[in-house]
């Protein structure tokens, strides 16, 4: 991958070095009692999560979340830093030779809106509004005590599942232009050189946090099994009541059949401008599991090793793993 990225704070997250520019300004951002948070490692089940969170908080207003794309109802904070402008170009560059479906003037024109820090326009909200935020920066690079004033829902996954999807994501969003094998982005990510590794030390510190009144740590495996049970959850955590009439259809709106049909929350308003791969789509399997169609013996058994070792100094553990 072409990026320079900067490894940063005590436990060296990596960051395009463009994150530098909003560093600060997200590290001190003013924060509001209303905010709503939605946290996560990237790749985790965000999205989904975003639109339960997003649908119990707005009592259900369904015409509302299918005339808003998601990326509107919640800006990103750091989403800037995945359109570096040194990178751009030169992805521009490589596109031009080898991509037919690419538009240079509107890849230029969409990436360069998407490179802009969400900050100031946080800044600028109507204080009336509830400003959902969507971000997959670790604990320590968000406002210290944020949560003494803002509540938010962070989602973890098995990491195995991450990584296949992190994959698929990378191939996805040209932007990323990743050229290797998935044994390649495996042995990449494992030795924490994606972008916001170490994986564990995100998932640790929301961890940590769990036992927070305003944190509600969930598992994507637990959402996928029983998905009625977190609903509950997050809908209590917001001090909401659903009947069951609404509990199915909400249901029905979340299942993965429906998600990926639903073009609010595909990022296909990308697609027209070349920057998204033909046969690749946002929201994929939906499968708690799938990696194991990807692991070979070796990858497995170093996988489990790297849970394992990773573990040994947290209670932190998954649901669905036998540790
Ligand atoms: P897969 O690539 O394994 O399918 P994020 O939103 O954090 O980027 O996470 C994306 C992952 O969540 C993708 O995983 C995506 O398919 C999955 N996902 C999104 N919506 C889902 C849903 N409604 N049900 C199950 N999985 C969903």
């Amino acid at each position: 991958m072409p990026a320079t990225y900067v490894r940063l704070g005590p436990k060296g997250y990596m960051v395009f070095k463009s994150y530098m520019k909003d560093a600060a300004n997200i590290y001190n951002m003013p924060l509001r009692p209303t905010d709503v948070f939605v946290a996560s490692y990237q790749r985790s089940g965000t999205t989904w999560t975003q639109e339960l969170v997003w649908l119990i908080v707005n009592d259900l207003d369904y015409e509302k979340a299918a005339e808003i794309p998601i990326t509107q109802r919640y800006p990103f904070l750091e989403g800037f830093m995945f359109f570096d402008e040194d990178i751009l170009q030169q992805i521009c560059e490589d596109m031009t030779k080898t991509d037919e479906n690419y538009d240079r003037e509107k890849f230029l024109e969409t990436t360069k809106v998407m490179a802009k820090p969400v900050t100031p326009m946080l800044a600028a909200a109507p204080l009336t509004t509830t400003r959902f935020i969507k971000t997959h920066l670790p604990m320590s690079l968000l406002p210290p005590n944020i949560l003494d004033t803002v509540k938010m829902v962070y989602v973890a996954r098995d990491p195995r599942d991450v990584i296949v999807s992190c994959y698929h994501l990378a191939r996805f969003l040209k932007t990323t232009n990743f050229r290797g094998d998935f044994k390649d982005f495996w042995n990449l990510f494992r030795r924490d050189l994606f972008s916001l590794t170490p994986y564990f030390e995100h998932v640790k510190e929301a961890w940590e946090k769990r036992d927070d009144p305003n944190m509600l740590f969930l598992f994507y495996e637990d959402l996928s099994k029983d998905l009625p049970a977190s609903i509950r959850r997050v809908a209590d955590f917001f001090g909401k009541q659903l009947n069951e009439e609404q509990m199915n259809r909400l249901c029905d709106h979340l299942s993965i059949e429906n998600f990926k049909n639903n073009k609010s929350v595909n990022f296909e308003e990308l697609r027209d401008s070349g920057a998204l791969a033909n046969g690749e789509t946002f929201i994929r399997k939906g499968k708690a599991g799938g990696w194991r169609a990807y692991f070979d013996d070796e990858m497995t058994q170093q996988a489990e090793r790297w849970i394992e070792d990773n573990l040994l100094d947290t209670d932190l553990r998954f649901p669905h793993i036998r540790h």
